[in-house]
């Protein structure tokens, strides 16, 4: 019978001490791997965490603290540090409410102070029919009453470079104390985009209340990408799964893409292709094929906080040959979405904001000055992140 000659032969195919079984894993805990896991051990940041707390002090004397520009390129630890800091905060002192606010997720002044709302009351206000001044006295009057001091961590601020939204917001945040002199709040602004300056952004009123302390970010040296991710994988990883020659082609490959979370991402992708093939360590070949998707790792997930309208503009973009004018984007993108202008100019402008897409004033128009729209990124990896969404 079938089921006899299947009970016979599963034993001699059972597979070598080489190769796993179903139920066994490479990984020790996979959770290491994950983009949003706080690392426990965070080194190699000492002087950035010491600027960031010396600026937050204030708040523990019950002063307003120093405001804080955190900048520096992708992957350099950034959001970690503040992580960290409203963690220690946390722990030391109920009379500091720090929120920390995802600017690609909340990306309206409402929205914002809708996080603010909800870390101090436990509720969101709703959506409909509360004005956002009855929002902002409400959250004044709390931090008063209760004698408490906010900070607020803006991270991926250029999120808020367009509709004028940064300047809202930042304007509400540090004039608080306008209300009353007994209102104390801090801002710790976060970017990675080294080629926007702020005071560029900021109005000259804000800018004259904000004075932000920078605190830079510099890429980390192979020594301590070889540090990080060794940590990882000895937390992460059984034993001898990674062999040392193998880190040393993922830290290559951290340094070409400049990213340490590519890294990180590499290394679960490359562990999980192991597993598939039923191996008990992983090889350079998997590394260097899962390297295909992780050097996407930060387009795809610009890319996924993206709207559909927004997704439909950009794939357009990406299909043109060479730089388009706008106009005749425009046009192409009403004859696809029936949309007017004005949205699609907001969406060209947070396309750019977010460093997807190039816009310059060049050439002339017919009427004036026209923009030219190119894509930053290469098309085929744009159209791959699209497909892998839809799937
Ligand atoms: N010093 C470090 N020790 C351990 N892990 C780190 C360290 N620095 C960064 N990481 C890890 O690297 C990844 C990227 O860090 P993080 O998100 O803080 O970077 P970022 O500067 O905010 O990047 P981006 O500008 O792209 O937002 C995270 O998964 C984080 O856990
Ligand atoms: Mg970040």
């Amino acid at each position: 019978m079938q089921i006899d000659h299947l009970t016979i032969d599963v034993p001699q195919k059972l597979p070598s001490k080489d190769l796993l079984q179903w139920d066994q894993t490479l990984f020790k805990d996979e959770r290491y791997f994950e983009l949003d896991y706080i690392p426990e051990h965070f080194s190699h940041r000492d002087t950035q965490m010491r600027a960031l707390k010396i600026a937050a002090r204030p708040a523990l004397r019950g002063a307003r603290p120093i405001n804080s520009l955190c900048s520096g390129p992708h992957g350099t630890g950034k959001t970690t540090a503040v992580l960290k800091l409203f963690e220690e905060i946390e722990n030391y002192t109920d009379s500091v409410v720090p929120v920390f606010v995802n600017c690609q997720i909340d990306a309206t002044r409402f929205a914002i102070f809708s996080e603010i709302y909800k870390k101090l009351f436990k509720y969101t206000p709703p959506d409909s029919g509360v004005s956002f001044k009855r929002v902002f006295k409400k959250i004044t009057k709390y931090l008063i009453d209760q004698e408490k001091v906010l900070i607020v961590a803006l991270d991926d601020i250029n999120y808020l470079f367009y509709e004028n939204t940064v300047n809202k917001v930042l304007y509400a945040l540090l004039r608080a104390h306008e209300v009353s002199a007994e209102v104390k709040v801090g801002v710790i602004a976060i970017s990675s985009d080294l080629s926007v300056e702020m005071s560029k952004q900021l109005d000259p009123r804000v800018m004259s209340v904000f004075l932000p302390e920078e605190v830079y970010f510099p890429l980390y040296t192979r020594a301590e990408v070889r540090d990080i991710l060794g940590d990882r994988v000895r937390r992460g990883f059984y034993a001898n799964v990674v062999p040392e020659d193998v880190l040393e082609t993922v830290i290559d490959l951290v340094e070409e893409s400049s990213d340490l979370r590519v890294g990180i991402d590499l290394l679960r992708k490359t562990g999980l292709r192991a597993e598939i093939s039923a191996r008990r360590s992983v090889t350079a070949d998997d590394v260097v094929h899962s390297y295909e998707r992780s050097r996407l790792v930060h387009l795809t997930y610009s890319i996924h906080s993206l709207r559909e309208e927004e997704r439909d503009l950009l794939k357009l973009i990406a299909e043109q040959e060479a730089k388009i004018k706008a106009g005749d984007l425009y046009k192409k993108f009403n004859e696809e979405t029936h949309l007017g202008y004005t949205r699609f100019y907001d969406i060209v402008s947070k396309l750019d904001s977010i460093r997807l897409i190039n816009t310059d004033f060049t050439g002339k128009g017919t009427r004036g000055r026209t923009r030219e729209i190119q894509l930053r990124y290469e098309p085929e990896d744009v159209f791959s992140v699209l497909a892998g969404m839809n799937t």
